[in-house]
């Protein structure tokens, strides 16, 4: 098995994230997040927002409709230009990106010596339609978003005049993205609906390279405070063919995967492109106007844009460690589904069963995130054994020593270790903000 198989395999197995309607032979490039992975990617998304938006006062938030007026992708340039070069293999007809020489290889492979013919390269455009409207002959063809962006950049004004924002500032947003992949694949890593967390911060031109040197470091430091792998991250800057259509400068913040390095995260210096644009076609003035200087312009963008969906794989891919006689999910505890279980020690024994739910409801109180895990089944070692494998950072037993003490064990998830503590202090031994 590949390591990339055993995490598709584990997030099946312990509910982290399942195939899209899979009772129906399932819909290419769309995966649903059980039990565990909503936990998992909402505590991303939460971390997300604390930072760049809870813990500075130069970011404000923002949600933005799925479904905008078509307008805006035929201004943004998307309708135009958001394409992949697809090629077909002449063989078998399958369709492939030009571009994924990996993808292409394999395939020329896959034909087992015969030497692979493919037709010319034609842009395939991705955004995906839709069509509103209650009149079939008159529905009007709209575009599910193919980047959550143009929601942010088609409000600049109404947050500026709505708030007490000044340049330079940022508007922060999480939202699905669709995108018609000519490929999907690597499980949620190329996928056709996700989720993308972004950042559209405006500046002065003048001032665009500072800020854009700025928000590079800030998300590898995200990254890396929430345990990624130093050594398994890098930045890799695109070259001038490789660039959106929208970008001036583009580095990728890329990841050590199972299956190669690959796109985490991508930060992008837009330019005045989204606002000039949005300018030229809305016929709406767009330019910021600075009271102290008395200049006015067209803002630069700095983006950073995150996808969700490869948040929650990495993240896994990241903490997935096998010793020699257990599996654990070295999840950062913020980011842990659950981020302590409560055991009473036996099952049968009602007297340990009411304290450990004493336990269990006053950590919940205490602070809902915690969202502690119960388990009474089986033999505590398997139990152990069972948090680690989902990335429980603690787990908490309840014996006989805890009626006669009012102490618990707490089990530490990476060195398996033990300490007992009281109960009266348990709230400060798991808390974690
Ligand atoms: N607004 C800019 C933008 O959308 P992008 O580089 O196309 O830029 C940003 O996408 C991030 O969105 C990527 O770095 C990746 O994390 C995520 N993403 C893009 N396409 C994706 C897909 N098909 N499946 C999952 N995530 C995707």
């Amino acid at each position: 098995m590949t390591s990339l198989d055993k995490i598709v395999s584990l997030a099946k197995r312990r509910g982290f994230i399942y195939p899209g309607s899979e009772i129906y032979g399932g819909l290419s490039g769309t995966w649903d997040y059980g039990p565990l992975g909503v936990e998992l990617k909402n505590n991303i998304k939460r971390e997300f927002w604390k930072s760049m938006v809870y813990s500075r006062e130069d970011v404000v938030g923002l949600d933005a409709a799925i479904l905008m007026n078509p307008k805006v992708w035929e201004a943004s340039g998307h309708v135009a230009a958001f394409a992949d070069p697809l090629v077909e293999c002449k063989f078998c007809h399958s369709r492939l990106r030009a571009d994924q020489n990996e993808e292409i290889k394999a395939h020329e492979e896959s034909h087992k010596g015969k030497k692979v013919e493919w037709t010319d390269p034609k842009q395939f455009n991705l955004l995906v339609e839709a069509k509103l409207g209650v009149v079939e002959e008159a529905k009007q063809k709209v575009y599910l978003r193919g980047e959550i962006t143009q929601g942010v950049h088609v409000n600049f004004k109404n947050v500026l005049d709505s708030s007490r924002m000044q340049i330079p500032f940022g508007i922060a947003q999480i939202g699905k993205a669709f995108r018609n992949e000519i490929t999907p694949g690597n499980f949620t890593f190329r996928s056709r609906e996700f989720e993308q967390m972004e950042l559209q911060y405006y500046v002065n031109p003048k001032d665009a390279s500072r800020w854009y040197e700025y928000w590079k470091e800030e998300r590898m430091k995200w990254y890396l405070a929430l345990g990624m792998t130093k050594t398994k991250m890098r930045f890799r800057q695109h070259e001038e063919n490789e660039r959106a259509h929208y970008a001036r400068d583009a580095w990728d913040i890329e990841y050590d995967s199972p299956f190669g390095w690959k796109e985490f995260e991508g930060i992008h210096n837009r330019g005045d492109w989204d606002l000039s644009q949005h300018q030229k076609e809305s016929g709406q003035d767009m330019a910021y106007f600075d009271q102290q200087k008395q200049e006015k312009f067209l803002p630069y963008i700095i983006e950073t844009s995150g996808g969700v969906d490869r948040a929650v794989l990495f993240f896994l891919a990241n903490a997935y460690h096998e010793e020699k006689d257990r599996l654990i999910l070295k999840l950062h505890p913020k980011l842990a589904p659950h981020k302590v279980a409560v055991f009473p020690l036996l099952a049968n024994k009602p007297e340990l069963v009411k304290k450990a739910e004493e336990i269990y409801s006053q950590l919940s109180t205490f602070n809902p995130q915690l969202n502690p895990a119960w388990d009474d089944r089986g033999n505590i070692g398997k139990r152990y054994y069972s948090q680690d494998e989902i990335g429980t950072p603690s787990c908490i037993t309840v014996d006989f020593q805890t009626l006669d003490e009012n102490t618990v064990t707490i089990r530490d998830r990476d060195t398996a270790k033990q300490e007992r503590v009281k109960v009266d202090d348990l709230t400060k031994a798991v808390d974690i903000k």
